[in-house]
């Protein structure tokens, strides 16, 4: 197989688009580099997480969500937290897996960025060499520039945010993200170590066949979500009924979806302890994920109809109910539920 000739390195990407705007410093294209650095090194280690003894497992320390804590989970975060606090163009950052701030340590440059993260999406799935994924998302700071950041500068919601994408750590590794004009996906190439433009244009397919959903929840659904879901397999009230896809780590699934079509949907269920919001995270996961989709041509909202986009975090660690993917399923999702509060099929 031959590889493209004329497809160029993220890297290169990178500083091709600052070339196209005169007022650009350089901040933005030197902060990525130092996430591109920090995803291939997670991308290794990922890669050979099972040869070695010490980066399987679990360790004895729960998360600021109380959930138990991955050592790859500890691993990630500790890796993109000191890779990216020294790079000059941070004020400020938060992940997943700390209950605080980070902040950039007083010997080096503040800069004007805010960087929020899932260091490892999908941590259920990392012992059994099942896709995993690196969700970030990038704000221009509001506090005044020089000093060091502040929460506020992470809690803006996520219609300001300039960049946000993945990292997928699948059956390759793939960067997908957008500065608010389309969205681009990279491969890494192993053989050479970099990120190769793979996919210069994703555009989500308007309607699809796949929805995907921890169906185990059902029982704990509200009735219209209960509803929508029997609607959708349902050969009689649809002549073409859907198929189920459901990894558990949603970048893999989101991405899937956006190449494929379909639905994502995490609802609120009875018996978690985030009821009545739901599981995901808006700052780590839903936000950044809605950016892209709806760059990409596909929507995002809350199973209420609300824009995810739109939402003013108010909180870190704030969580939300997500539904996203083509722009006619999510319609339809909402045109259907909007009737429907009572479990009718
Ligand atoms: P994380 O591993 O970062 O805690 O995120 C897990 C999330 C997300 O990746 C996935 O969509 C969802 O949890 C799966 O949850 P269920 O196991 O409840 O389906
Ligand atoms: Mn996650
Ligand atoms: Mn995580």
């Amino acid at each position: 197989m031959k590889l493209a000739t004329d497809t160029i390195s993220l890297s290169q990407y990178l500083i091709e688009e600052q070339l196209k705007l005169p007022y650009a410093t350089g901040d933005f294209t030197a902060l990525m580099n130092h996430l591109v650095y920090a995803a291939k090194i997670v991308s290794r280690e990922v890669r050979k997480a099972g040869l070695l003894e010490n980066i399987l497992g679990s360790t004895n320390n729960v998360n600021v969500q109380g959930e138990t804590q991955m050592k790859l989970d500890e691993y990630a975060d500790t890796l993109f937290t000191n890779a990216l606090r020294i790079c000059g163009h941070l004020c400020v950052m938060a992940s997943e897996e700390n209950e605080g701030i980070i902040e950039i340590p007083s010997e080096y440059k503040i800069g004007k960025y805010t960087f929020a993260f899932d260091p490892l999406d999908g941590s259920s799935n990392i012992d059994c060499n099942v896709s995993i994924g690196t969700i970030f998302s990038i704000h221009l700071r509001k506090s005044p520039h020089g000093t060091k950041g502040i929460e506020s500068d992470l809690l803006q919601k996520g219609d300001l945010q300039r960049c946000a994408g993945y990292i997928l750590y699948g059956s390759s590794t793939m960067m997908v993200m957008t500065m608010g004009y389309g969205v681009v996906g990279f491969t890494l190439d192993p053989s050479c170590g970099e990120f190769i433009l793979s996919h210069p244009n994703i555009k989500i397919p308007e309607s699809g066949s796949i929805y995907s959903i921890n169906e185990g929840n059902y029982d704990f659904w509200s009735d219209k979500v209960k509803s929508y879901i029997r609607k959708i397999k349902n050969i009689q009230n649809n002549n073409k009924p859907k198929t189920l896809r459901y990894i558990g780590s949603l970048v893999a699934d989101f991405h899937r979806n956006l190449l494929k079509g379909g639905i994502f949907l995490y609802p609120e269920d009875t018996k978690s302890k985030n009821y009545p919001l739901g599981k995901l995270r808006l700052l780590y996961e839903a936000s950044p994920m809605a950016f892209i989709a709806e760059q990409a041509g596909g929507m995002a909202v809350t199973v209420d109809g609300d824009r995810i986009l739109a939402l003013e975090p108010t909180s870190l660690h704030q969580r939300t109910t997500l539904i996203t993917g083509s722009k006619k399923e999510v319609e339809f999702f909402l045109e259907y539920t909007k009737t429907k509060n009572e479990y009718s099929i």
